[in-house]
C-alpha cells in the first residue's frame, strides 16, 4: 500500500532485529479511560501501522463497566480516529480491531481476575502458543494496589516466569504521593513481581528529544568537557504548559505542580542532564547513574526568606488573546485552594562535577506558551577583551535542548557584525528535528509500549529512583501543609510565572532565559 510506505518513519529502516517482541497480550486496566483513548490505543495502532506488533498480538481492555467486545472495538477505533498522529487506515485497523477484546470486572474482585486469566488462556489455546501478558495499569492510583494484589493472587503475575513470555506490569504515574506511599507501593509490587517484570512509566522518557539527551551528551566530544562547574554558570529546566487544569480539577487538587510534573518529569530531565556517563547503555547502568545523581542533590532550603522554592497559582489572564479564568475559578477546584499550579526550585548538586552550579527547575500550567527545554548557560570568558557595551553586545554562551514543541537544540554564540569596525552581537545556531528528520516522529507512548513488550526497561524508572526523587520533594509538601497558603504567590494566566521566581535567580545574579 503506497500511502503506508510514504508514512513510514525513516527510523524504521534501521530498526535493529532484536526489537522483536514475543507473542503478546496487552491487558489495559482502566480501558474506558482518558489515557487509553488519547495515548495507549493510538500508540498500539501506530505500532501496528509500522509492523512492530508481534504476529500473535491481542489487546484486552478491563474495567468495571460492562462493555461488549464489539462496543470496545468501536471505542478503540474512534480513539484512533480522533487521537492518532496518523489517519485511520481501515486495513490496518482491521487487524488490530480483530485482535481486541474486553473483560468486565472490579479491580478488587478476585473472581474477575480468575475470569481474566481464563480469557488469556483461551486466547493462547486459540492461537496454539504461549502469550506474554503485559498488564498496563491505567487507572487512578487508588486502585493500583488491589490490581497488583489480584495479579499476584490469581497467578497472572507469575505466568510463564523465567521464559520470554513471562508477565510484565506497566504502572502509570503518579507513583505514590510522598516517600512513604512510594515505598509502600514498591513493597506491594515487589511482593508480586520481580523487578525485571516491572515498568514504571514516566512518559517524558519516551520523548525522542529526551532520549536524544544521552546521545547529545555522550556521543559528541565537544560538549561533555564543558559540562561542569568550571564552565557552566547555571542550568535552567523549564516545563511550561499554556493549558489550565481544564476538566482535571479534582485530580489536580490532590496533586499540584510538584507532584504532577516536578517530582517525575522535571527530575528525570535533571538526572539525565546531570548524571555521569554510564559504563554502558544497558538499563541498569543508566539507572544507577540517575540514582547516584539524585542522591547527590542537597536537601532544599525551605526558609520563606531566600529559600530554594517558589510556589504559585495562576490568576485570571490572557492566553493567545483569550481571557482565561484563574485556578480557583476552575471547576472542581476549592475557592480557597492551597494547590500550586507553578513551582520553581533552585537545586544544588553536591558532587565534583556540579558543586556550586545552581540548577533551576520550573513547571507550571497556564504559562505564556507550551515549551519544555533544558538550557545550559556558560560562564563569561575570563578577561575583558570584549566587555558588554554599546559596541560589544554580548550574551552568555548557552546550549539549549528543546524538548518540545520545536524539537532540537540551539547554541548561542557571539559573532562580529560584518562591517569596518568591530561590533558584536549574539547569534544562534539551530538544529531542528523537523528539518533534518521530518516531523512525523513516533509518540512517547509508542516507544514505551514497544519497549515494555520487548523487555527493554531503559526508559522506565526503577524503584529506588522514585524513592530518591520523593525524598527530595516530600519535605517540601510537609512544609507547605504546615503553613497553609502562606507564601503562595500568584501569576497572571499567560505569563511566565510569578515575580518571586525571578527573584530566586536574581539572588544568584542569574535570570530566566525566555524560551
Ligand atoms: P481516568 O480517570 O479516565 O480513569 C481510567 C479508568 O479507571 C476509568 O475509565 C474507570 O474505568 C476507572 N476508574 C476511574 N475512577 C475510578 C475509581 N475511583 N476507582 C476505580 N476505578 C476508577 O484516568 P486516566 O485515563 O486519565 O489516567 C489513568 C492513569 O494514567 C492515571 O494513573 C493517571 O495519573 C495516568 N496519566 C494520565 C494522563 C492523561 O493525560 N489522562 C497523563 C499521564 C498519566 P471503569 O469505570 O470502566 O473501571
Ligand atoms: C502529565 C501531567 O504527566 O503530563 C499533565 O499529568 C500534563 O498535567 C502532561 O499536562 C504534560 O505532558 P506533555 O507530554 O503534553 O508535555
Amino acid at each position: 500500500m503506497a500511502d503506508i510506505d510514504q508514512n513510514r518513519h525513516p527510523f524504521l529502516d534501521g530498526l535493529s532485529k532484536h526489537r522483536g517482541s514475543p507473542p503478546t497480550v496487552i491487558v489495559i486496566f482502566g480501558a474506558s479511560g482518558d489515557l487509553t483513548a488519547r495515548k495507549l490505543v493510538p500508540a498500539i495502532y501506530n505500532l501496528g501501522y509500522d509492523n512492530l506488533l508481534p504476529a500473535d498480538f491481542r489487546l484486552v481492555g478491563f474495567g468495571r463497566r460492562e462493555i461488549p467486545d464489539d462496543a470496545f472495538r468501536t471505542m478503540a477505533r474512534d480513539a484512533v480516529k480522533e487521537f492518532s498522529r496518523r489517519e485511520l487506515n481501515e486495513d490496518i485497523w482491521d487487524k488490530v480491531g480483530r485482535s481486541t477484546f474486553y473483560t468486565a470486572g472490579g479491580y478488587d474482585d478476585a473472581a474477575a481476575f480468575d475470569r481474566l486469566k481464563k480469557r488469556i488462556e483461551g486466547l493462547e489455546k486459540d492461537l496454539g502458543r504461549k502469550l506474554q501478558s503485559l498488564f498496563y495499569i491505567s487507572t487512578p492510583p487508588s486502585v493500583f494496589e488491589p490490581i497488583l494484589q489480584n495479579l499476584g493472587r490469581s497467578g497472572l503475575a507469575a505466568r510463564h516466569l523465567g521464559t520470554r513470555q513471562m508477565s510484565k506490569v506497566v504502572i502509570e504515574k503518579p507513583f505514590g504521593r510522598d516517600l512513604e506511599s512510594a515505598r509502600r507501593l514498591n513493597q506491594v509490587i515487589s511482593g508480586v513481581f520481580r523487578e525485571d517484570q516491572v515498568y514504571r512509566i514516566d512518559h517524558y522518557l519516551g520523548k525522542e528529544t529526551v532520549q536524544d539527551l544521552l546521545v547529545q551528551r555522550f556521543a559528541n566530544s565537544i560538549f561533555e568537557p564543558l559540562m561542569n562547574r568550571r564552565y557552566v554558570d547555571c542550568v535552567q529546566i523549564t516545563v511550561a504548559e499554556d493549558i489550565g487544569v481544564g476538566s482535571r480539577g479534582s485530580y489536580y487538587e490532590q496533586s499540584g505542580a510538584t507532584r504532577d510534573m516536578i517530582q517525575n518529569h522535571t527530575m528525570q530531565l535533571l538526572s539525565l542532564m546531570a548524571m555521569e556517563p554510564p559504563v554502558s547503555l544497558d538499563p541498569e547502568s543508566i539507572r544507577d547513574e540517575k540514582v547516584k545523581l539524585l542522591k547527590a542533590v542537597e536537601p532544599l532550603n525551605l526558609s520563606p526568606e531566600h529559600g530554594d522554592v517558589v510556589r504559585a497559582q495562576y490568576a485570571d489572564g490572557l492566553v493567545s488573546g483569550q481571557a482565561v479564568p484563574g485556578y480557583t475559578r476552575e471547576s472542581s477546584v476549592e475557592s480557597e485552594s492551597n494547590t500550586e499550579t507553578y513551582a520553581a526550585l533552585r537545586v544544588s548538586i553536591n558532587n565534583w562535577r556540579w558543586a556550586g552550579v545552581p540548577f533551576y527547575l520550573r513547571s507550571g500550567k497556564r504559562m505564556a506558551r507550551r515549551v519544555s527545554e533544558i538550557a545550559i548557560i556558560f560562564k563569561r570568558p575570563p578577561g575583558s577583551l570584549f566587555s558588554d557595551s554599546e559596541q560589544f553586545h554580548l550574551a552568555q554562551n548557552s546550549l539549549a535542548f528543546q524538548i518540545q514543541p520545536d524539537e532540537g537544540s540551539t547554541v548561542v554564540l557571539n559573532a562580529k557584525i560584518p562591517g569596518l569596525e568591530t561590533r558584536t552581537q549574539p547569534v544562534r545556531m539551530h538544529f531542528r528535528y523537523s528539518t533534518t528528520f521530518g516531523s512525523n516522529t513516533p509518540e512517547a507512548y509508542e516507544r514505551l509500549v514497544l519497549d515494555a513488550m520487548v523487555g527493554d526497561s531503559t526508559l522506565f524508572i526503577r524503584g529506588d529512583e522514585t524513592e530518591a526523587s520523593w525524598k527530595l520533594i516530600t519535605p517540601l509538601h510537609e512544609f507547605w501543609s504546615s503553613v497553609g497558603r502562606r507564601g503562595m504567590e500568584t501569576y497572571a494566566g499567560g505569563s511566565w510565572g510569578p515575580l518571586a521566581a525571578e527573584r530566586l535567580l536574581w539572588e544568584n545574579g542569574h535570570e530566566w532565559r525566555r524560551p
